[in-house]
């Protein structure tokens, strides 16, 4: 039983399928208009060092639908107090924790020091409440993972290691497609590599990268805290745009898929983002039923 939501590649097969299945039934509930509170009287610290739209809104609708109250807490962690000082304030009042940081070292002390579960609600090294929410949205499309390919064609960052660790645990095979410069971290790949059953591959090659992928996925060429290197980032990736002429490469039924927020016309296309293979706002819906079952399962 894990006790904080820190990195995917701490989860075990079985947890992450079953954080899914939860998922997928309180989706169902939801759209059933049932109301589920097993976290009646429960508080969040929700913990933002970064802006957010997706992530504040799901975890404080999910809390609050949960029978919880969310409680938005913008700050630099480590700079007014100390990190282990935070955390051992904040579990004096509250059940959980859920942070979104620069440094994900910095998460990692926040949990080590505060004796609530702390969600990793996106550091500069993972995003796992992303990857959760869209593996139970490409599921809800594919039907199953087995035998999936999904090519993530962009930044080796923060969102592709969060498909790494999963795909160390779920049989998909995942490819990224970057420019020479921008490929993930090695010990990501390599963590990768060892644990998956299906293919791990990185290439700068657009066509064989992309073909047979069952979901093409992408992200902004800088992310949050990158901005000063938007001009050279642009120039980079520019041949990697996610348009027609590279969905066109990939699986007649693939989907197109975005962690969101999009920067349309640099990364995407609007034609991509919004032609029917886009399952973008399926994503972002996921987000409020996965982060739902983390929570669930972190602090009833
Ligand atoms: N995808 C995602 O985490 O969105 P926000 O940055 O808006 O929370
Ligand atoms: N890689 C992006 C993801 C945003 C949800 C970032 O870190 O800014």
């Amino acid at each position: 039983m894990m006790n904080d939501f820190l990195s995917l590649a701490d989860l075990s097969a079985d947890e992450i399928l079953d954080l899914l299945a939860l998922a997928d039934d309180l989706k169902k509930k939801r759209d059933q208009k049932l109301a589920y509170r097993p976290l009646e009287g429960k508080t969040l610290a929700m913990v933002f060092e970064k802006p957010s739209l997706r992530t504040r809104m799901t975890f404080e609708v999910g809390i609050y639908e949960l029978g919880g109250l969310g409680i938005f807490y913008q700050t630099k962690l480590g700079e007014r107090e100390s990190v282990p000082d935070v955390a051992r304030n904040l579990e004096r009042w509250v059940d959980g924790i859920m942070a979104r940081t620069y440094s994900h070292e910095v998460l990692v002390e926040l949990a080590k020091y505060a004796s609530v579960p702390v969600i990793n609600a996106l550091t500069d090294q993972e995003h796992p409440c992303q990857i959760l929410a869209d593996a139970q949205a490409l599921r809800k499309h594919k039907g199953d993972f087995a035998g999936l390919k999904v090519a993530f064609v962009g930044d080796g960052n923060n969102v592709f290691a969060s498909w790494a660790h999963f795909a160390a645990r779920i049989p998909i095979d995942l490819t990224l497609v970057c420019p020479a410069g921008y490929e993930a971290d090695p010990k990501v790949v390599e963590f990768a590599r060892a644990h998956a059953k299906g293919k791990i591959v990185v290439t700068q090659d657009i066509e064989s990268g992309v073909a047979g992928a069952d979901a093409v996925y992408t992200d902004v060429w800088a992310s949050m805290g990158q901005e000063e290197e938007t001009a050279l980032r642009a120039k980079a990736f520019a041949p990697y745009q996610v348009n027609d002429r590279l969905m066109a490469m990939a699986k007649k039924d693939a989907v197109f898929m975005h962690c969101l927020p999009a920067h349309r016309g640099s990364e995407v296309t609007d034609s991509v983002m919004d032609s029917p293979q886009s399952i973008v706002f399926d994503q972002a819906e996921s987000r409020l039923h996965a982060q739902k079952a983390i929570m669930i399962t972190l602090m009833k």
